[in-house]
């Protein structure tokens, strides 16, 4: 063993970082470990804001904010973990505030909030439209302030399972090479998303749905892994995120006939409907003709170029780069892409997974407060709230506890696999297959869903991973050795979208993101107001289970807007 902590946190993003200066704050020997430099995190993309009722630009309370995430979510959020996000949220972004995040601001100086989708108020606090990138820069600071170590550039391949608990990682160190063991009382498993899995989408090439797969293998639950969210503006060719900040700041949708479509399914929010309505929209538009190469357009034009500039200027950089189009001039195509997954990690809220010393927090966890259909700027506040409730409670039950061991036995089996994986010369190469899985899902398991194309993509799927078996890794190297890694990474990928592939053929109706009109067009309370959990069996085969939603005061209503 390497080294070892009280707390090791897989992955340095918001919620990793947030959950290590809680847990260092509480007394604990903590260490980061990721597989990129934490600045590089794909919080950092975050753009638009993150929501909290801090009634700055308008009435507003944790209430209102936590009845609108209950609607938000199609009644498949945890109403107890979303009063615990919405109560906690305002002092969490205050706290950000005197870290040093810097907040745009209302003329008379206070945090500036905006309107985002399905929010009954403007409530997303944002530092213009690089709200993210701002956080994961104040949250950096206060990690090297506390000289938290960080394993920077490792790659985190297995859990260590000993006496029942979880007792460390097993880690491939990208820049020298080699698998390292790094023991640890408590893990937290902060790897963000997995939106690798689509062709299309807003997610950096990191995400892969690391911690995902790593609490799969060794028994965890993965709950709601259905419910991928399609943003409704990502940039058309690249899938690059185009702010819903837009929208809040008044932008429109349009389609080849010049016309705001969404009068037609969301008259009241128009715009600002819920993600889900608005990316079925488009696909409708997109799909019946009324689309623009296959896109529908994200007008700013009647913003005008100060407010362009000031709170969009991101925006306006990242469509002409990657677009060629200037939004002071011509409205941006757009179309929806795989942004969010509001399915992860089952645990309680306290970041708890059923594995003692196991949890998770962040987009890779479902606590659940996003259900089957997340509120645009609700996923940082999570990544912020749940990192530190994560944190705390790790460190508590590590100082409580004292041993740790790796058992030699687990670093040798993990030496042996890897070694049989390298020593393989001949076979299929990692990316041929990827391609495959991300353009499948895209088109199997996408906006709308059908019976036969799920069963299809099941077939997929299992097909690949039979495929992947034989894949061969031709850089036999030690330093950064991508094709190793990548190689990886697709195992962990083909595993999710089996997981995703069995909850969504069970869930028989429509709720959230799991859209299926032509077969089952409603939502079916009496059947499925209910998580999917998914486990795999001793054969390694999907098992799939039912649990009851945590309701406290809402019941279903219909969702209009
Ligand atoms: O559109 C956006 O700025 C994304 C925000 C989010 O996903 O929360």
């Amino acid at each position: 063993m390497e080294a070892k902590h009280d707390v090791l946190i897989v992955g340095a993003g918001c919620a990793g970082m947030r959950a290590a200066i809680e847990a260092f704050d509480a007394g604990a020997d903590v260490a980061l470990l990721s597989k990129i430099h934490p600045v590089r995190s794909h919080s950092g993309a975050a753009e638009g804001g993150i929501n909290a009722a801090l009634g700055n630009a308008s009435e507003d309370d944790p209430e209102t904010h936590a009845f609108d995430t209950v609607k938000g979510s199609d009644y498949l959020g945890d109403q107890d973990a979303i009063q615990i996000l919405c109560d906690e949220a305002p002092g969490d972004v205050y706290q950000l505030e005197h870290w040093g995040a810097v907040f745009s601001r209302t003329e008379d100086g206070r945090i500036a909030q905006r309107p985002f989708g399905a929010a009954g108020a403007p409530r997303t606090a944002y530092a213009a439209d690089i709200t993210g990138h701002v956080l994961v820069h104040v949250l950096y600071e206060q990690v090297m302030k506390r000289e938290i170590p960080a394993y920077e550039e490792y790659f985190a391949w297995k859990l260590v399972m000993n006496d029942d608990r979880c007792q460390g990682v097993i880690a491939w160190d990208l820049l020298k090479g080699g698998l390292k063991s790094i023991g640890a009382k408590t893990v937290i498993l902060a790897t963000g998303g997995a939106g690798r899995l689509y062709v299309g989408t807003t997610n950096a090439y990191s995400c892969t749905g690391d911690g995902m797969a790593l609490a799969l293998d060794v028994g965890v639950p993965l709950k709601d892994m259905e419910m991928m969210q399609f943003h409704p503006t990502t940039l058309a060719p690249t899938g690059v995120l185009i702010t819903e900040g837009c929208r809040g700041e008044g932008a429109y949708l349009l389609n080849s006939e010049n016309d705001r479509f969404l009068k037609r399914y969301a008259p009241n929010a128009m715009e600002l409907a819920s993600r889900d309505v608005i990316s079925r929209a488009e696909q409708t538009e997109i799909d019946e003709g009324r689309g623009v190469d296959g896109n529908v357009l994200l007008d700013l034009r009647h913003l005008g170029p100060d407010r362009i500039l000031e709170r969009l200027h991101g925006t306006r950089e990242l469509s002409m780069t990657f677009a060629g189009v200037d939004p002071i001039y011509e409205p941006i195509p757009v179309r929806p892409g795989a942004h969010y997954h509001m399915g992860g990690v089952d645990t309680d809220v306290w970041g708890l997974t059923n594995v003692e010393g196991l949890y998770a927090a962040g987009e890779c966890a479902c606590v659940s407060v996003h259900g089957a259909n997340r509120l645009g700027g609700n996923a940082l506040m999570e990544t912020i709230t749940y990192g530190k409730r994560a944190g705390r409670h790790a460190a508590e039950w590590a100082l409580a506890n004292t041993t740790v061991e790796v058992p030699p036995s687990t670093e040798a089996d993990a030496q042996r696999e890897l070694k049989q994986l390298l020593a393989r010369t001949q076979g299929e190469r990692p990316w041929k297959i990827r391609d495959e899985l991300a353009q499948t899902m895209h088109e199997n398991f996408g906006v709308f869903r059908r019976e036969d194309q799920m069963d299809r993509q099941g077939e997929i799927v299992a097909a690949l991973r039979e495929r992947f078996e034989r894949v061969v890794v031709e850089d036999k190297g030690h330093v950064f050795n991508n094709d190793l890694t990548q190689a990886l990474e697709l195992g962990f990928l083909l595993e999710l979208a089996q997981c995703m592939v069995v909850a969504g053929i069970a869930r028989k109706e429509s709720r959230g993101a799991h859209a299926r009109p032509s077969d089952f067009p409603d939502r079916d309370d009496e059947h499925y107001m209910k998580h999917t959990l998914v486990m795999l069996d001793d054969d390694g085969r999907p098992e799939l289970e039912w649990r009851d939603v945590t309701v406290t005061k809402w019941q279903p209503q219909e969702r209009k807007y």
